[in-house]
């Protein structure tokens, strides 16, 4: 639907096109649609957002290859249940069904682009995206006073307006997925909707925008003849990092890594103790204290997070570990270490007769919330789940005596190297990623205890909490 100002309904569409703006037409439809449309006035939203998993949602190899295994699998039953997330306009659009016509749709179709988020009218659900679009000329965002923008219409809209938390319905309404066989596979939103940061009142609540797309001192729009204030906010950055990075080459790879590093590190609080409890005990505690959800979150039947222990003696011979990954094989799970102390922090999912798979059309059970982390759910110091952190014991029998330091950390990768190597046995994926998939350290996590201190250490300490 196109709105047009015109004499007859002038009062109620102020707001929609502003008053100067109305005499100049704004770009059609389908150019504004296309990101590279706003790069020449939002160039650092543009930038950002090219580098971004939204952006490379349709073009990631492994995506397209768990999709086309995926139709086969079940004769195209999937149909385009993938594709409504990771492509979604171009779904609307027709360009695609089922997504395995991806490689040839148009590139500006393709990922969460723009459009998808700022021309959003209404959300009709909770989860496997259910936003509707307006399908016209008007780009919705939280800026109530915004000025004339040659290219586009503006409108307000608490939808996309990080200080609302309907915007958090927007973002979680995607990060949530229920698949074909009822199994609430990612659960992001309801996790956020249970946290300390869904409150109902407007000064206490923080939306998925207010932490996953920072303020900056920017203009929200430049170029020649723009008049632009700069805002009280800036400008909202719009990398959404994640865990996840492109695996082929993409533009940003480097501000990507950057980004993600500067989130993971404020997410956990640790403690590491050293104890001469029955003869021996490591104990290394982990509070997600700065995220909005549980950690990690969405996609846990995929992610590997595990802590990693490691126990020198004084010639730093190592005299005890847990998920040490082997220097000399590099693809290796942490679940294949075969490792009877590790601590994973994920949710095994299962099909239907009880083997382990992330396969989302196989799987029958999730065990969710497994051994993910917990966010804050109250801020009642009374309530039993008011303390949410989670310890691990590490028993080391006898070898306190030789054991000289003790280093701890949180190590996350987003995919097994297993599920990489089914795909390429099988033909569906074609390109050898493994180089690519990042293992991330959760710089908050790290800690180091040495003999003679203090039992136990943490980031502000000792003393310890
Ligand atoms: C010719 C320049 C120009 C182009 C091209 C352009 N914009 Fe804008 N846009 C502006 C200006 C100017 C503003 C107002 C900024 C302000 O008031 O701080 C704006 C504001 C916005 C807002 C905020 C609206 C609100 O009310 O909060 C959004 C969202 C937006 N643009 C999205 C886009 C998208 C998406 C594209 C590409 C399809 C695009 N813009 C292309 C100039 C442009
Ligand atoms: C996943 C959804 C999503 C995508 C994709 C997205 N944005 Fe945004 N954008 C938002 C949200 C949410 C805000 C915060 C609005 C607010 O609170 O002012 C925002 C804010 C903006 C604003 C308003 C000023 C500001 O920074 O707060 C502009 C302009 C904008 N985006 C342009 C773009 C452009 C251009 C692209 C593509 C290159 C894009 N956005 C992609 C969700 C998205
Ligand atoms: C149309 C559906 C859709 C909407 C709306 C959406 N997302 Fe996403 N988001 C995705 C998909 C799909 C991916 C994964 C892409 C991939 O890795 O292939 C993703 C990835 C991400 C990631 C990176 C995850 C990782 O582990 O690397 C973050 C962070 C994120 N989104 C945050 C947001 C926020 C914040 C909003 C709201 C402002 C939002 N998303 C709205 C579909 C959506
Ligand atoms: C209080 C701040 C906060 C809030 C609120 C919040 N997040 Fe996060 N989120 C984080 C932090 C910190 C991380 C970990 C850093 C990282 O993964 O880069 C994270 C990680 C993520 C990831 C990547 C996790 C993974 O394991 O793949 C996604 C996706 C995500 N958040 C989406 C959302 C969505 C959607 C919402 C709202 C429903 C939301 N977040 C609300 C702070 C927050
Ligand atoms: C309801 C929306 C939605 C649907 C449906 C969906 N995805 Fe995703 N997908 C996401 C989001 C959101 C992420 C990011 C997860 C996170 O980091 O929390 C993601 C991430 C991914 C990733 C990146 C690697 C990983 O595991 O994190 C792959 C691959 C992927 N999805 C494949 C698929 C396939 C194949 C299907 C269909 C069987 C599918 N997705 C259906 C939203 C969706």
């Amino acid at each position: 639907m196109t709105r047009r100002c015109t004499a007859a309904v002038p009062v109620l569409l102020l707001g929609l096109c502003g008053l100067a703006a109305c005499g100049e037409p704004p770009l059609p439809v389908e150019e504004l649609m296309n990101p590279a449309t706003c790069q020449s006035c939002h160039p650092g939203h543009f930038t950002e957002w090219s580098g971004s998993m939204h952006a490379y949602a349709s073009d990631d190899p492994v995506f397209l290859a768990l999709n086309r295994k995926g139709q086969e699998e079940t004769s195209g039953a999937l149909g385009g249940f993938c594709v409504q997330c990771h492509a979604p306009l171009a779904l609307q659009l027709g360009l695609t069904t089922d997504g395995l016509n991806l490689p040839d749709v148009p590139q500006w179709a393709k990922g969460v682009g723009c459009y998808f988020c700022h021309n959003v009218v209404e959300i009709t659900g909770t989860h496997n995206n259910p936003i509707r679009l307006a399908m016209d000329q008007t780009m919705r965002g939280g800026l109530a006073d915004p000025v004339d923008s040659p290219a586009h219409r503006t409108a307000f809209s608490p939808l996309v307006d990080a200080e609302s938390q309907d915007s958090s319905a927007m973002c979680g309404s995607c990060h949530d997925i229920v698949t074909p066989a009822g199994v609430h596979l990612e659960r992001t939103f309801a996790e956020w909707q249970e946290t300390i940061f869904a409150h109902a009142d407007p000064r206490r609540h923080v939306s998925c925008a207010s932490c996953h797309m920072i303020v900056s001192t920017d203009v929200v729009a430049e170029g020649p003849g723009l008049d632009v204030p700069l805002r009280p906010f800036g400008r909202r950055e719009h990398t959404f990092a994640g865990i996840d990075t492109a695996l082929t080459p993409w533009p940003e790879l480097a501000n990507q890594r950057a980004a993600i590093r500067r989130d993971l590190k404020g997410a956990l609080l640790p403690r590491l103790c050293v104890l001469p409890d029955a003869a021996g005990r490591i104990d290394y505690r982990l509070d997600n204290v700065g995220t909005g959800h549980m950690f990690p979150t969405g996609a846990t039947a995929d992610r590997r997070a595990w802590a990693e222990i490691v126990a020198y003696d004084d010639q730093d011979g190592v005299v005890f570990s847990s998920g040490l990954m082997p220097m000399n094989q590099p693809y290796t799970d942490p679940e294949a270490l075969g490792d009877p102390n590790l601590w994973l922090l994920g949710t095994p999912a299962r099909d239907a007769a009880g083997q382990s798979t992330e396969l989302f059309w196989r799987i029958a059970t999730l065990d969710h919330p497994g051994t993910l982390l917990p966010p804050s759910v109250t801020t009642d110091p009374q309530d039993p789940r008011f303390y949410h952190a989670v310890e691990r014991g590490f028993a080391v029998p006898g070898l306190l005596p030789t054991i000289r330091r003790v280093t701890a950390r949180v190590l996350v990768r987003p995919l097994p190297f297993a599920l990489l190597d089914d795909l390429m046995a099988s033909g569906h994926l074609t390109v050898d990623v493994r180089d690519q998939v990042p293992t991330h350290e959760v710089e908050g996590s790290v800690l180091e205890w040495t003999a003679g201190g203090s039992a136990c250490v943490c980031p502000n300490g000792p003393p310890c909490p």
